[in-house]
């Protein structure tokens, strides 16, 4: 018994690092699809990347899109669509998951 914590520790600890493994690699993973998903359906418009001129000039780069939205609500408008504000857009509603993923992936780019 007086040896357990000794050997018990470390197991605790490598079992701690894990979980941030797997949370840090879920994050990237979420990113990534939202990279995926912001690109097929917003790049015909809008600059998706932290760089670049949108291809309509109306359209803002997304990466400046944390100035006038909150991007914690965003998920939710795009769940709900977001054509109200979008004459031109064909209507797009996004799964909670992949809205969560595209907000992800906004918000990591955003300057
Ligand atoms: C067919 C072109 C087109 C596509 C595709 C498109 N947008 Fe837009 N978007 C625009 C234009 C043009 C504007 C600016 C004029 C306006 O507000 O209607 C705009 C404005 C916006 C705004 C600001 C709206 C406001 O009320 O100020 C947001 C946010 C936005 N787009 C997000 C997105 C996202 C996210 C996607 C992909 C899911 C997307 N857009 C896809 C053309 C597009």
């Amino acid at each position: 018994m007086k040896y357990l914590p000794r050997t018990i520790l470390p197991l605790i600890l490598a079992l701690l690092a894990l979980v941030s493994l797997v949370n840090a690699a879920q994050a990237q993973d979420s990113i990534r699809r939202g990279r995926a998903l912001v690109g097929e359906f917003c790049s015909r418009c809008h600059a998706v990347a932290r760089w670049g001129k949108s291809p309509n000039r109306d359209a803002l780069p997304l990466r400046t899109l944390g100035r006038n939205f909150d991007l914690d609500q965003f998920p939710r408008l795009l769940e709900r669509g977001i054509s109200s504000t979008h004459p031109d857009m064909p209507e797009i509603k996004f799964s909670e998951d992949d809205a969560h993923a595209a907000a992800a992936y906004l918000r990591s780019i955003q300057r």
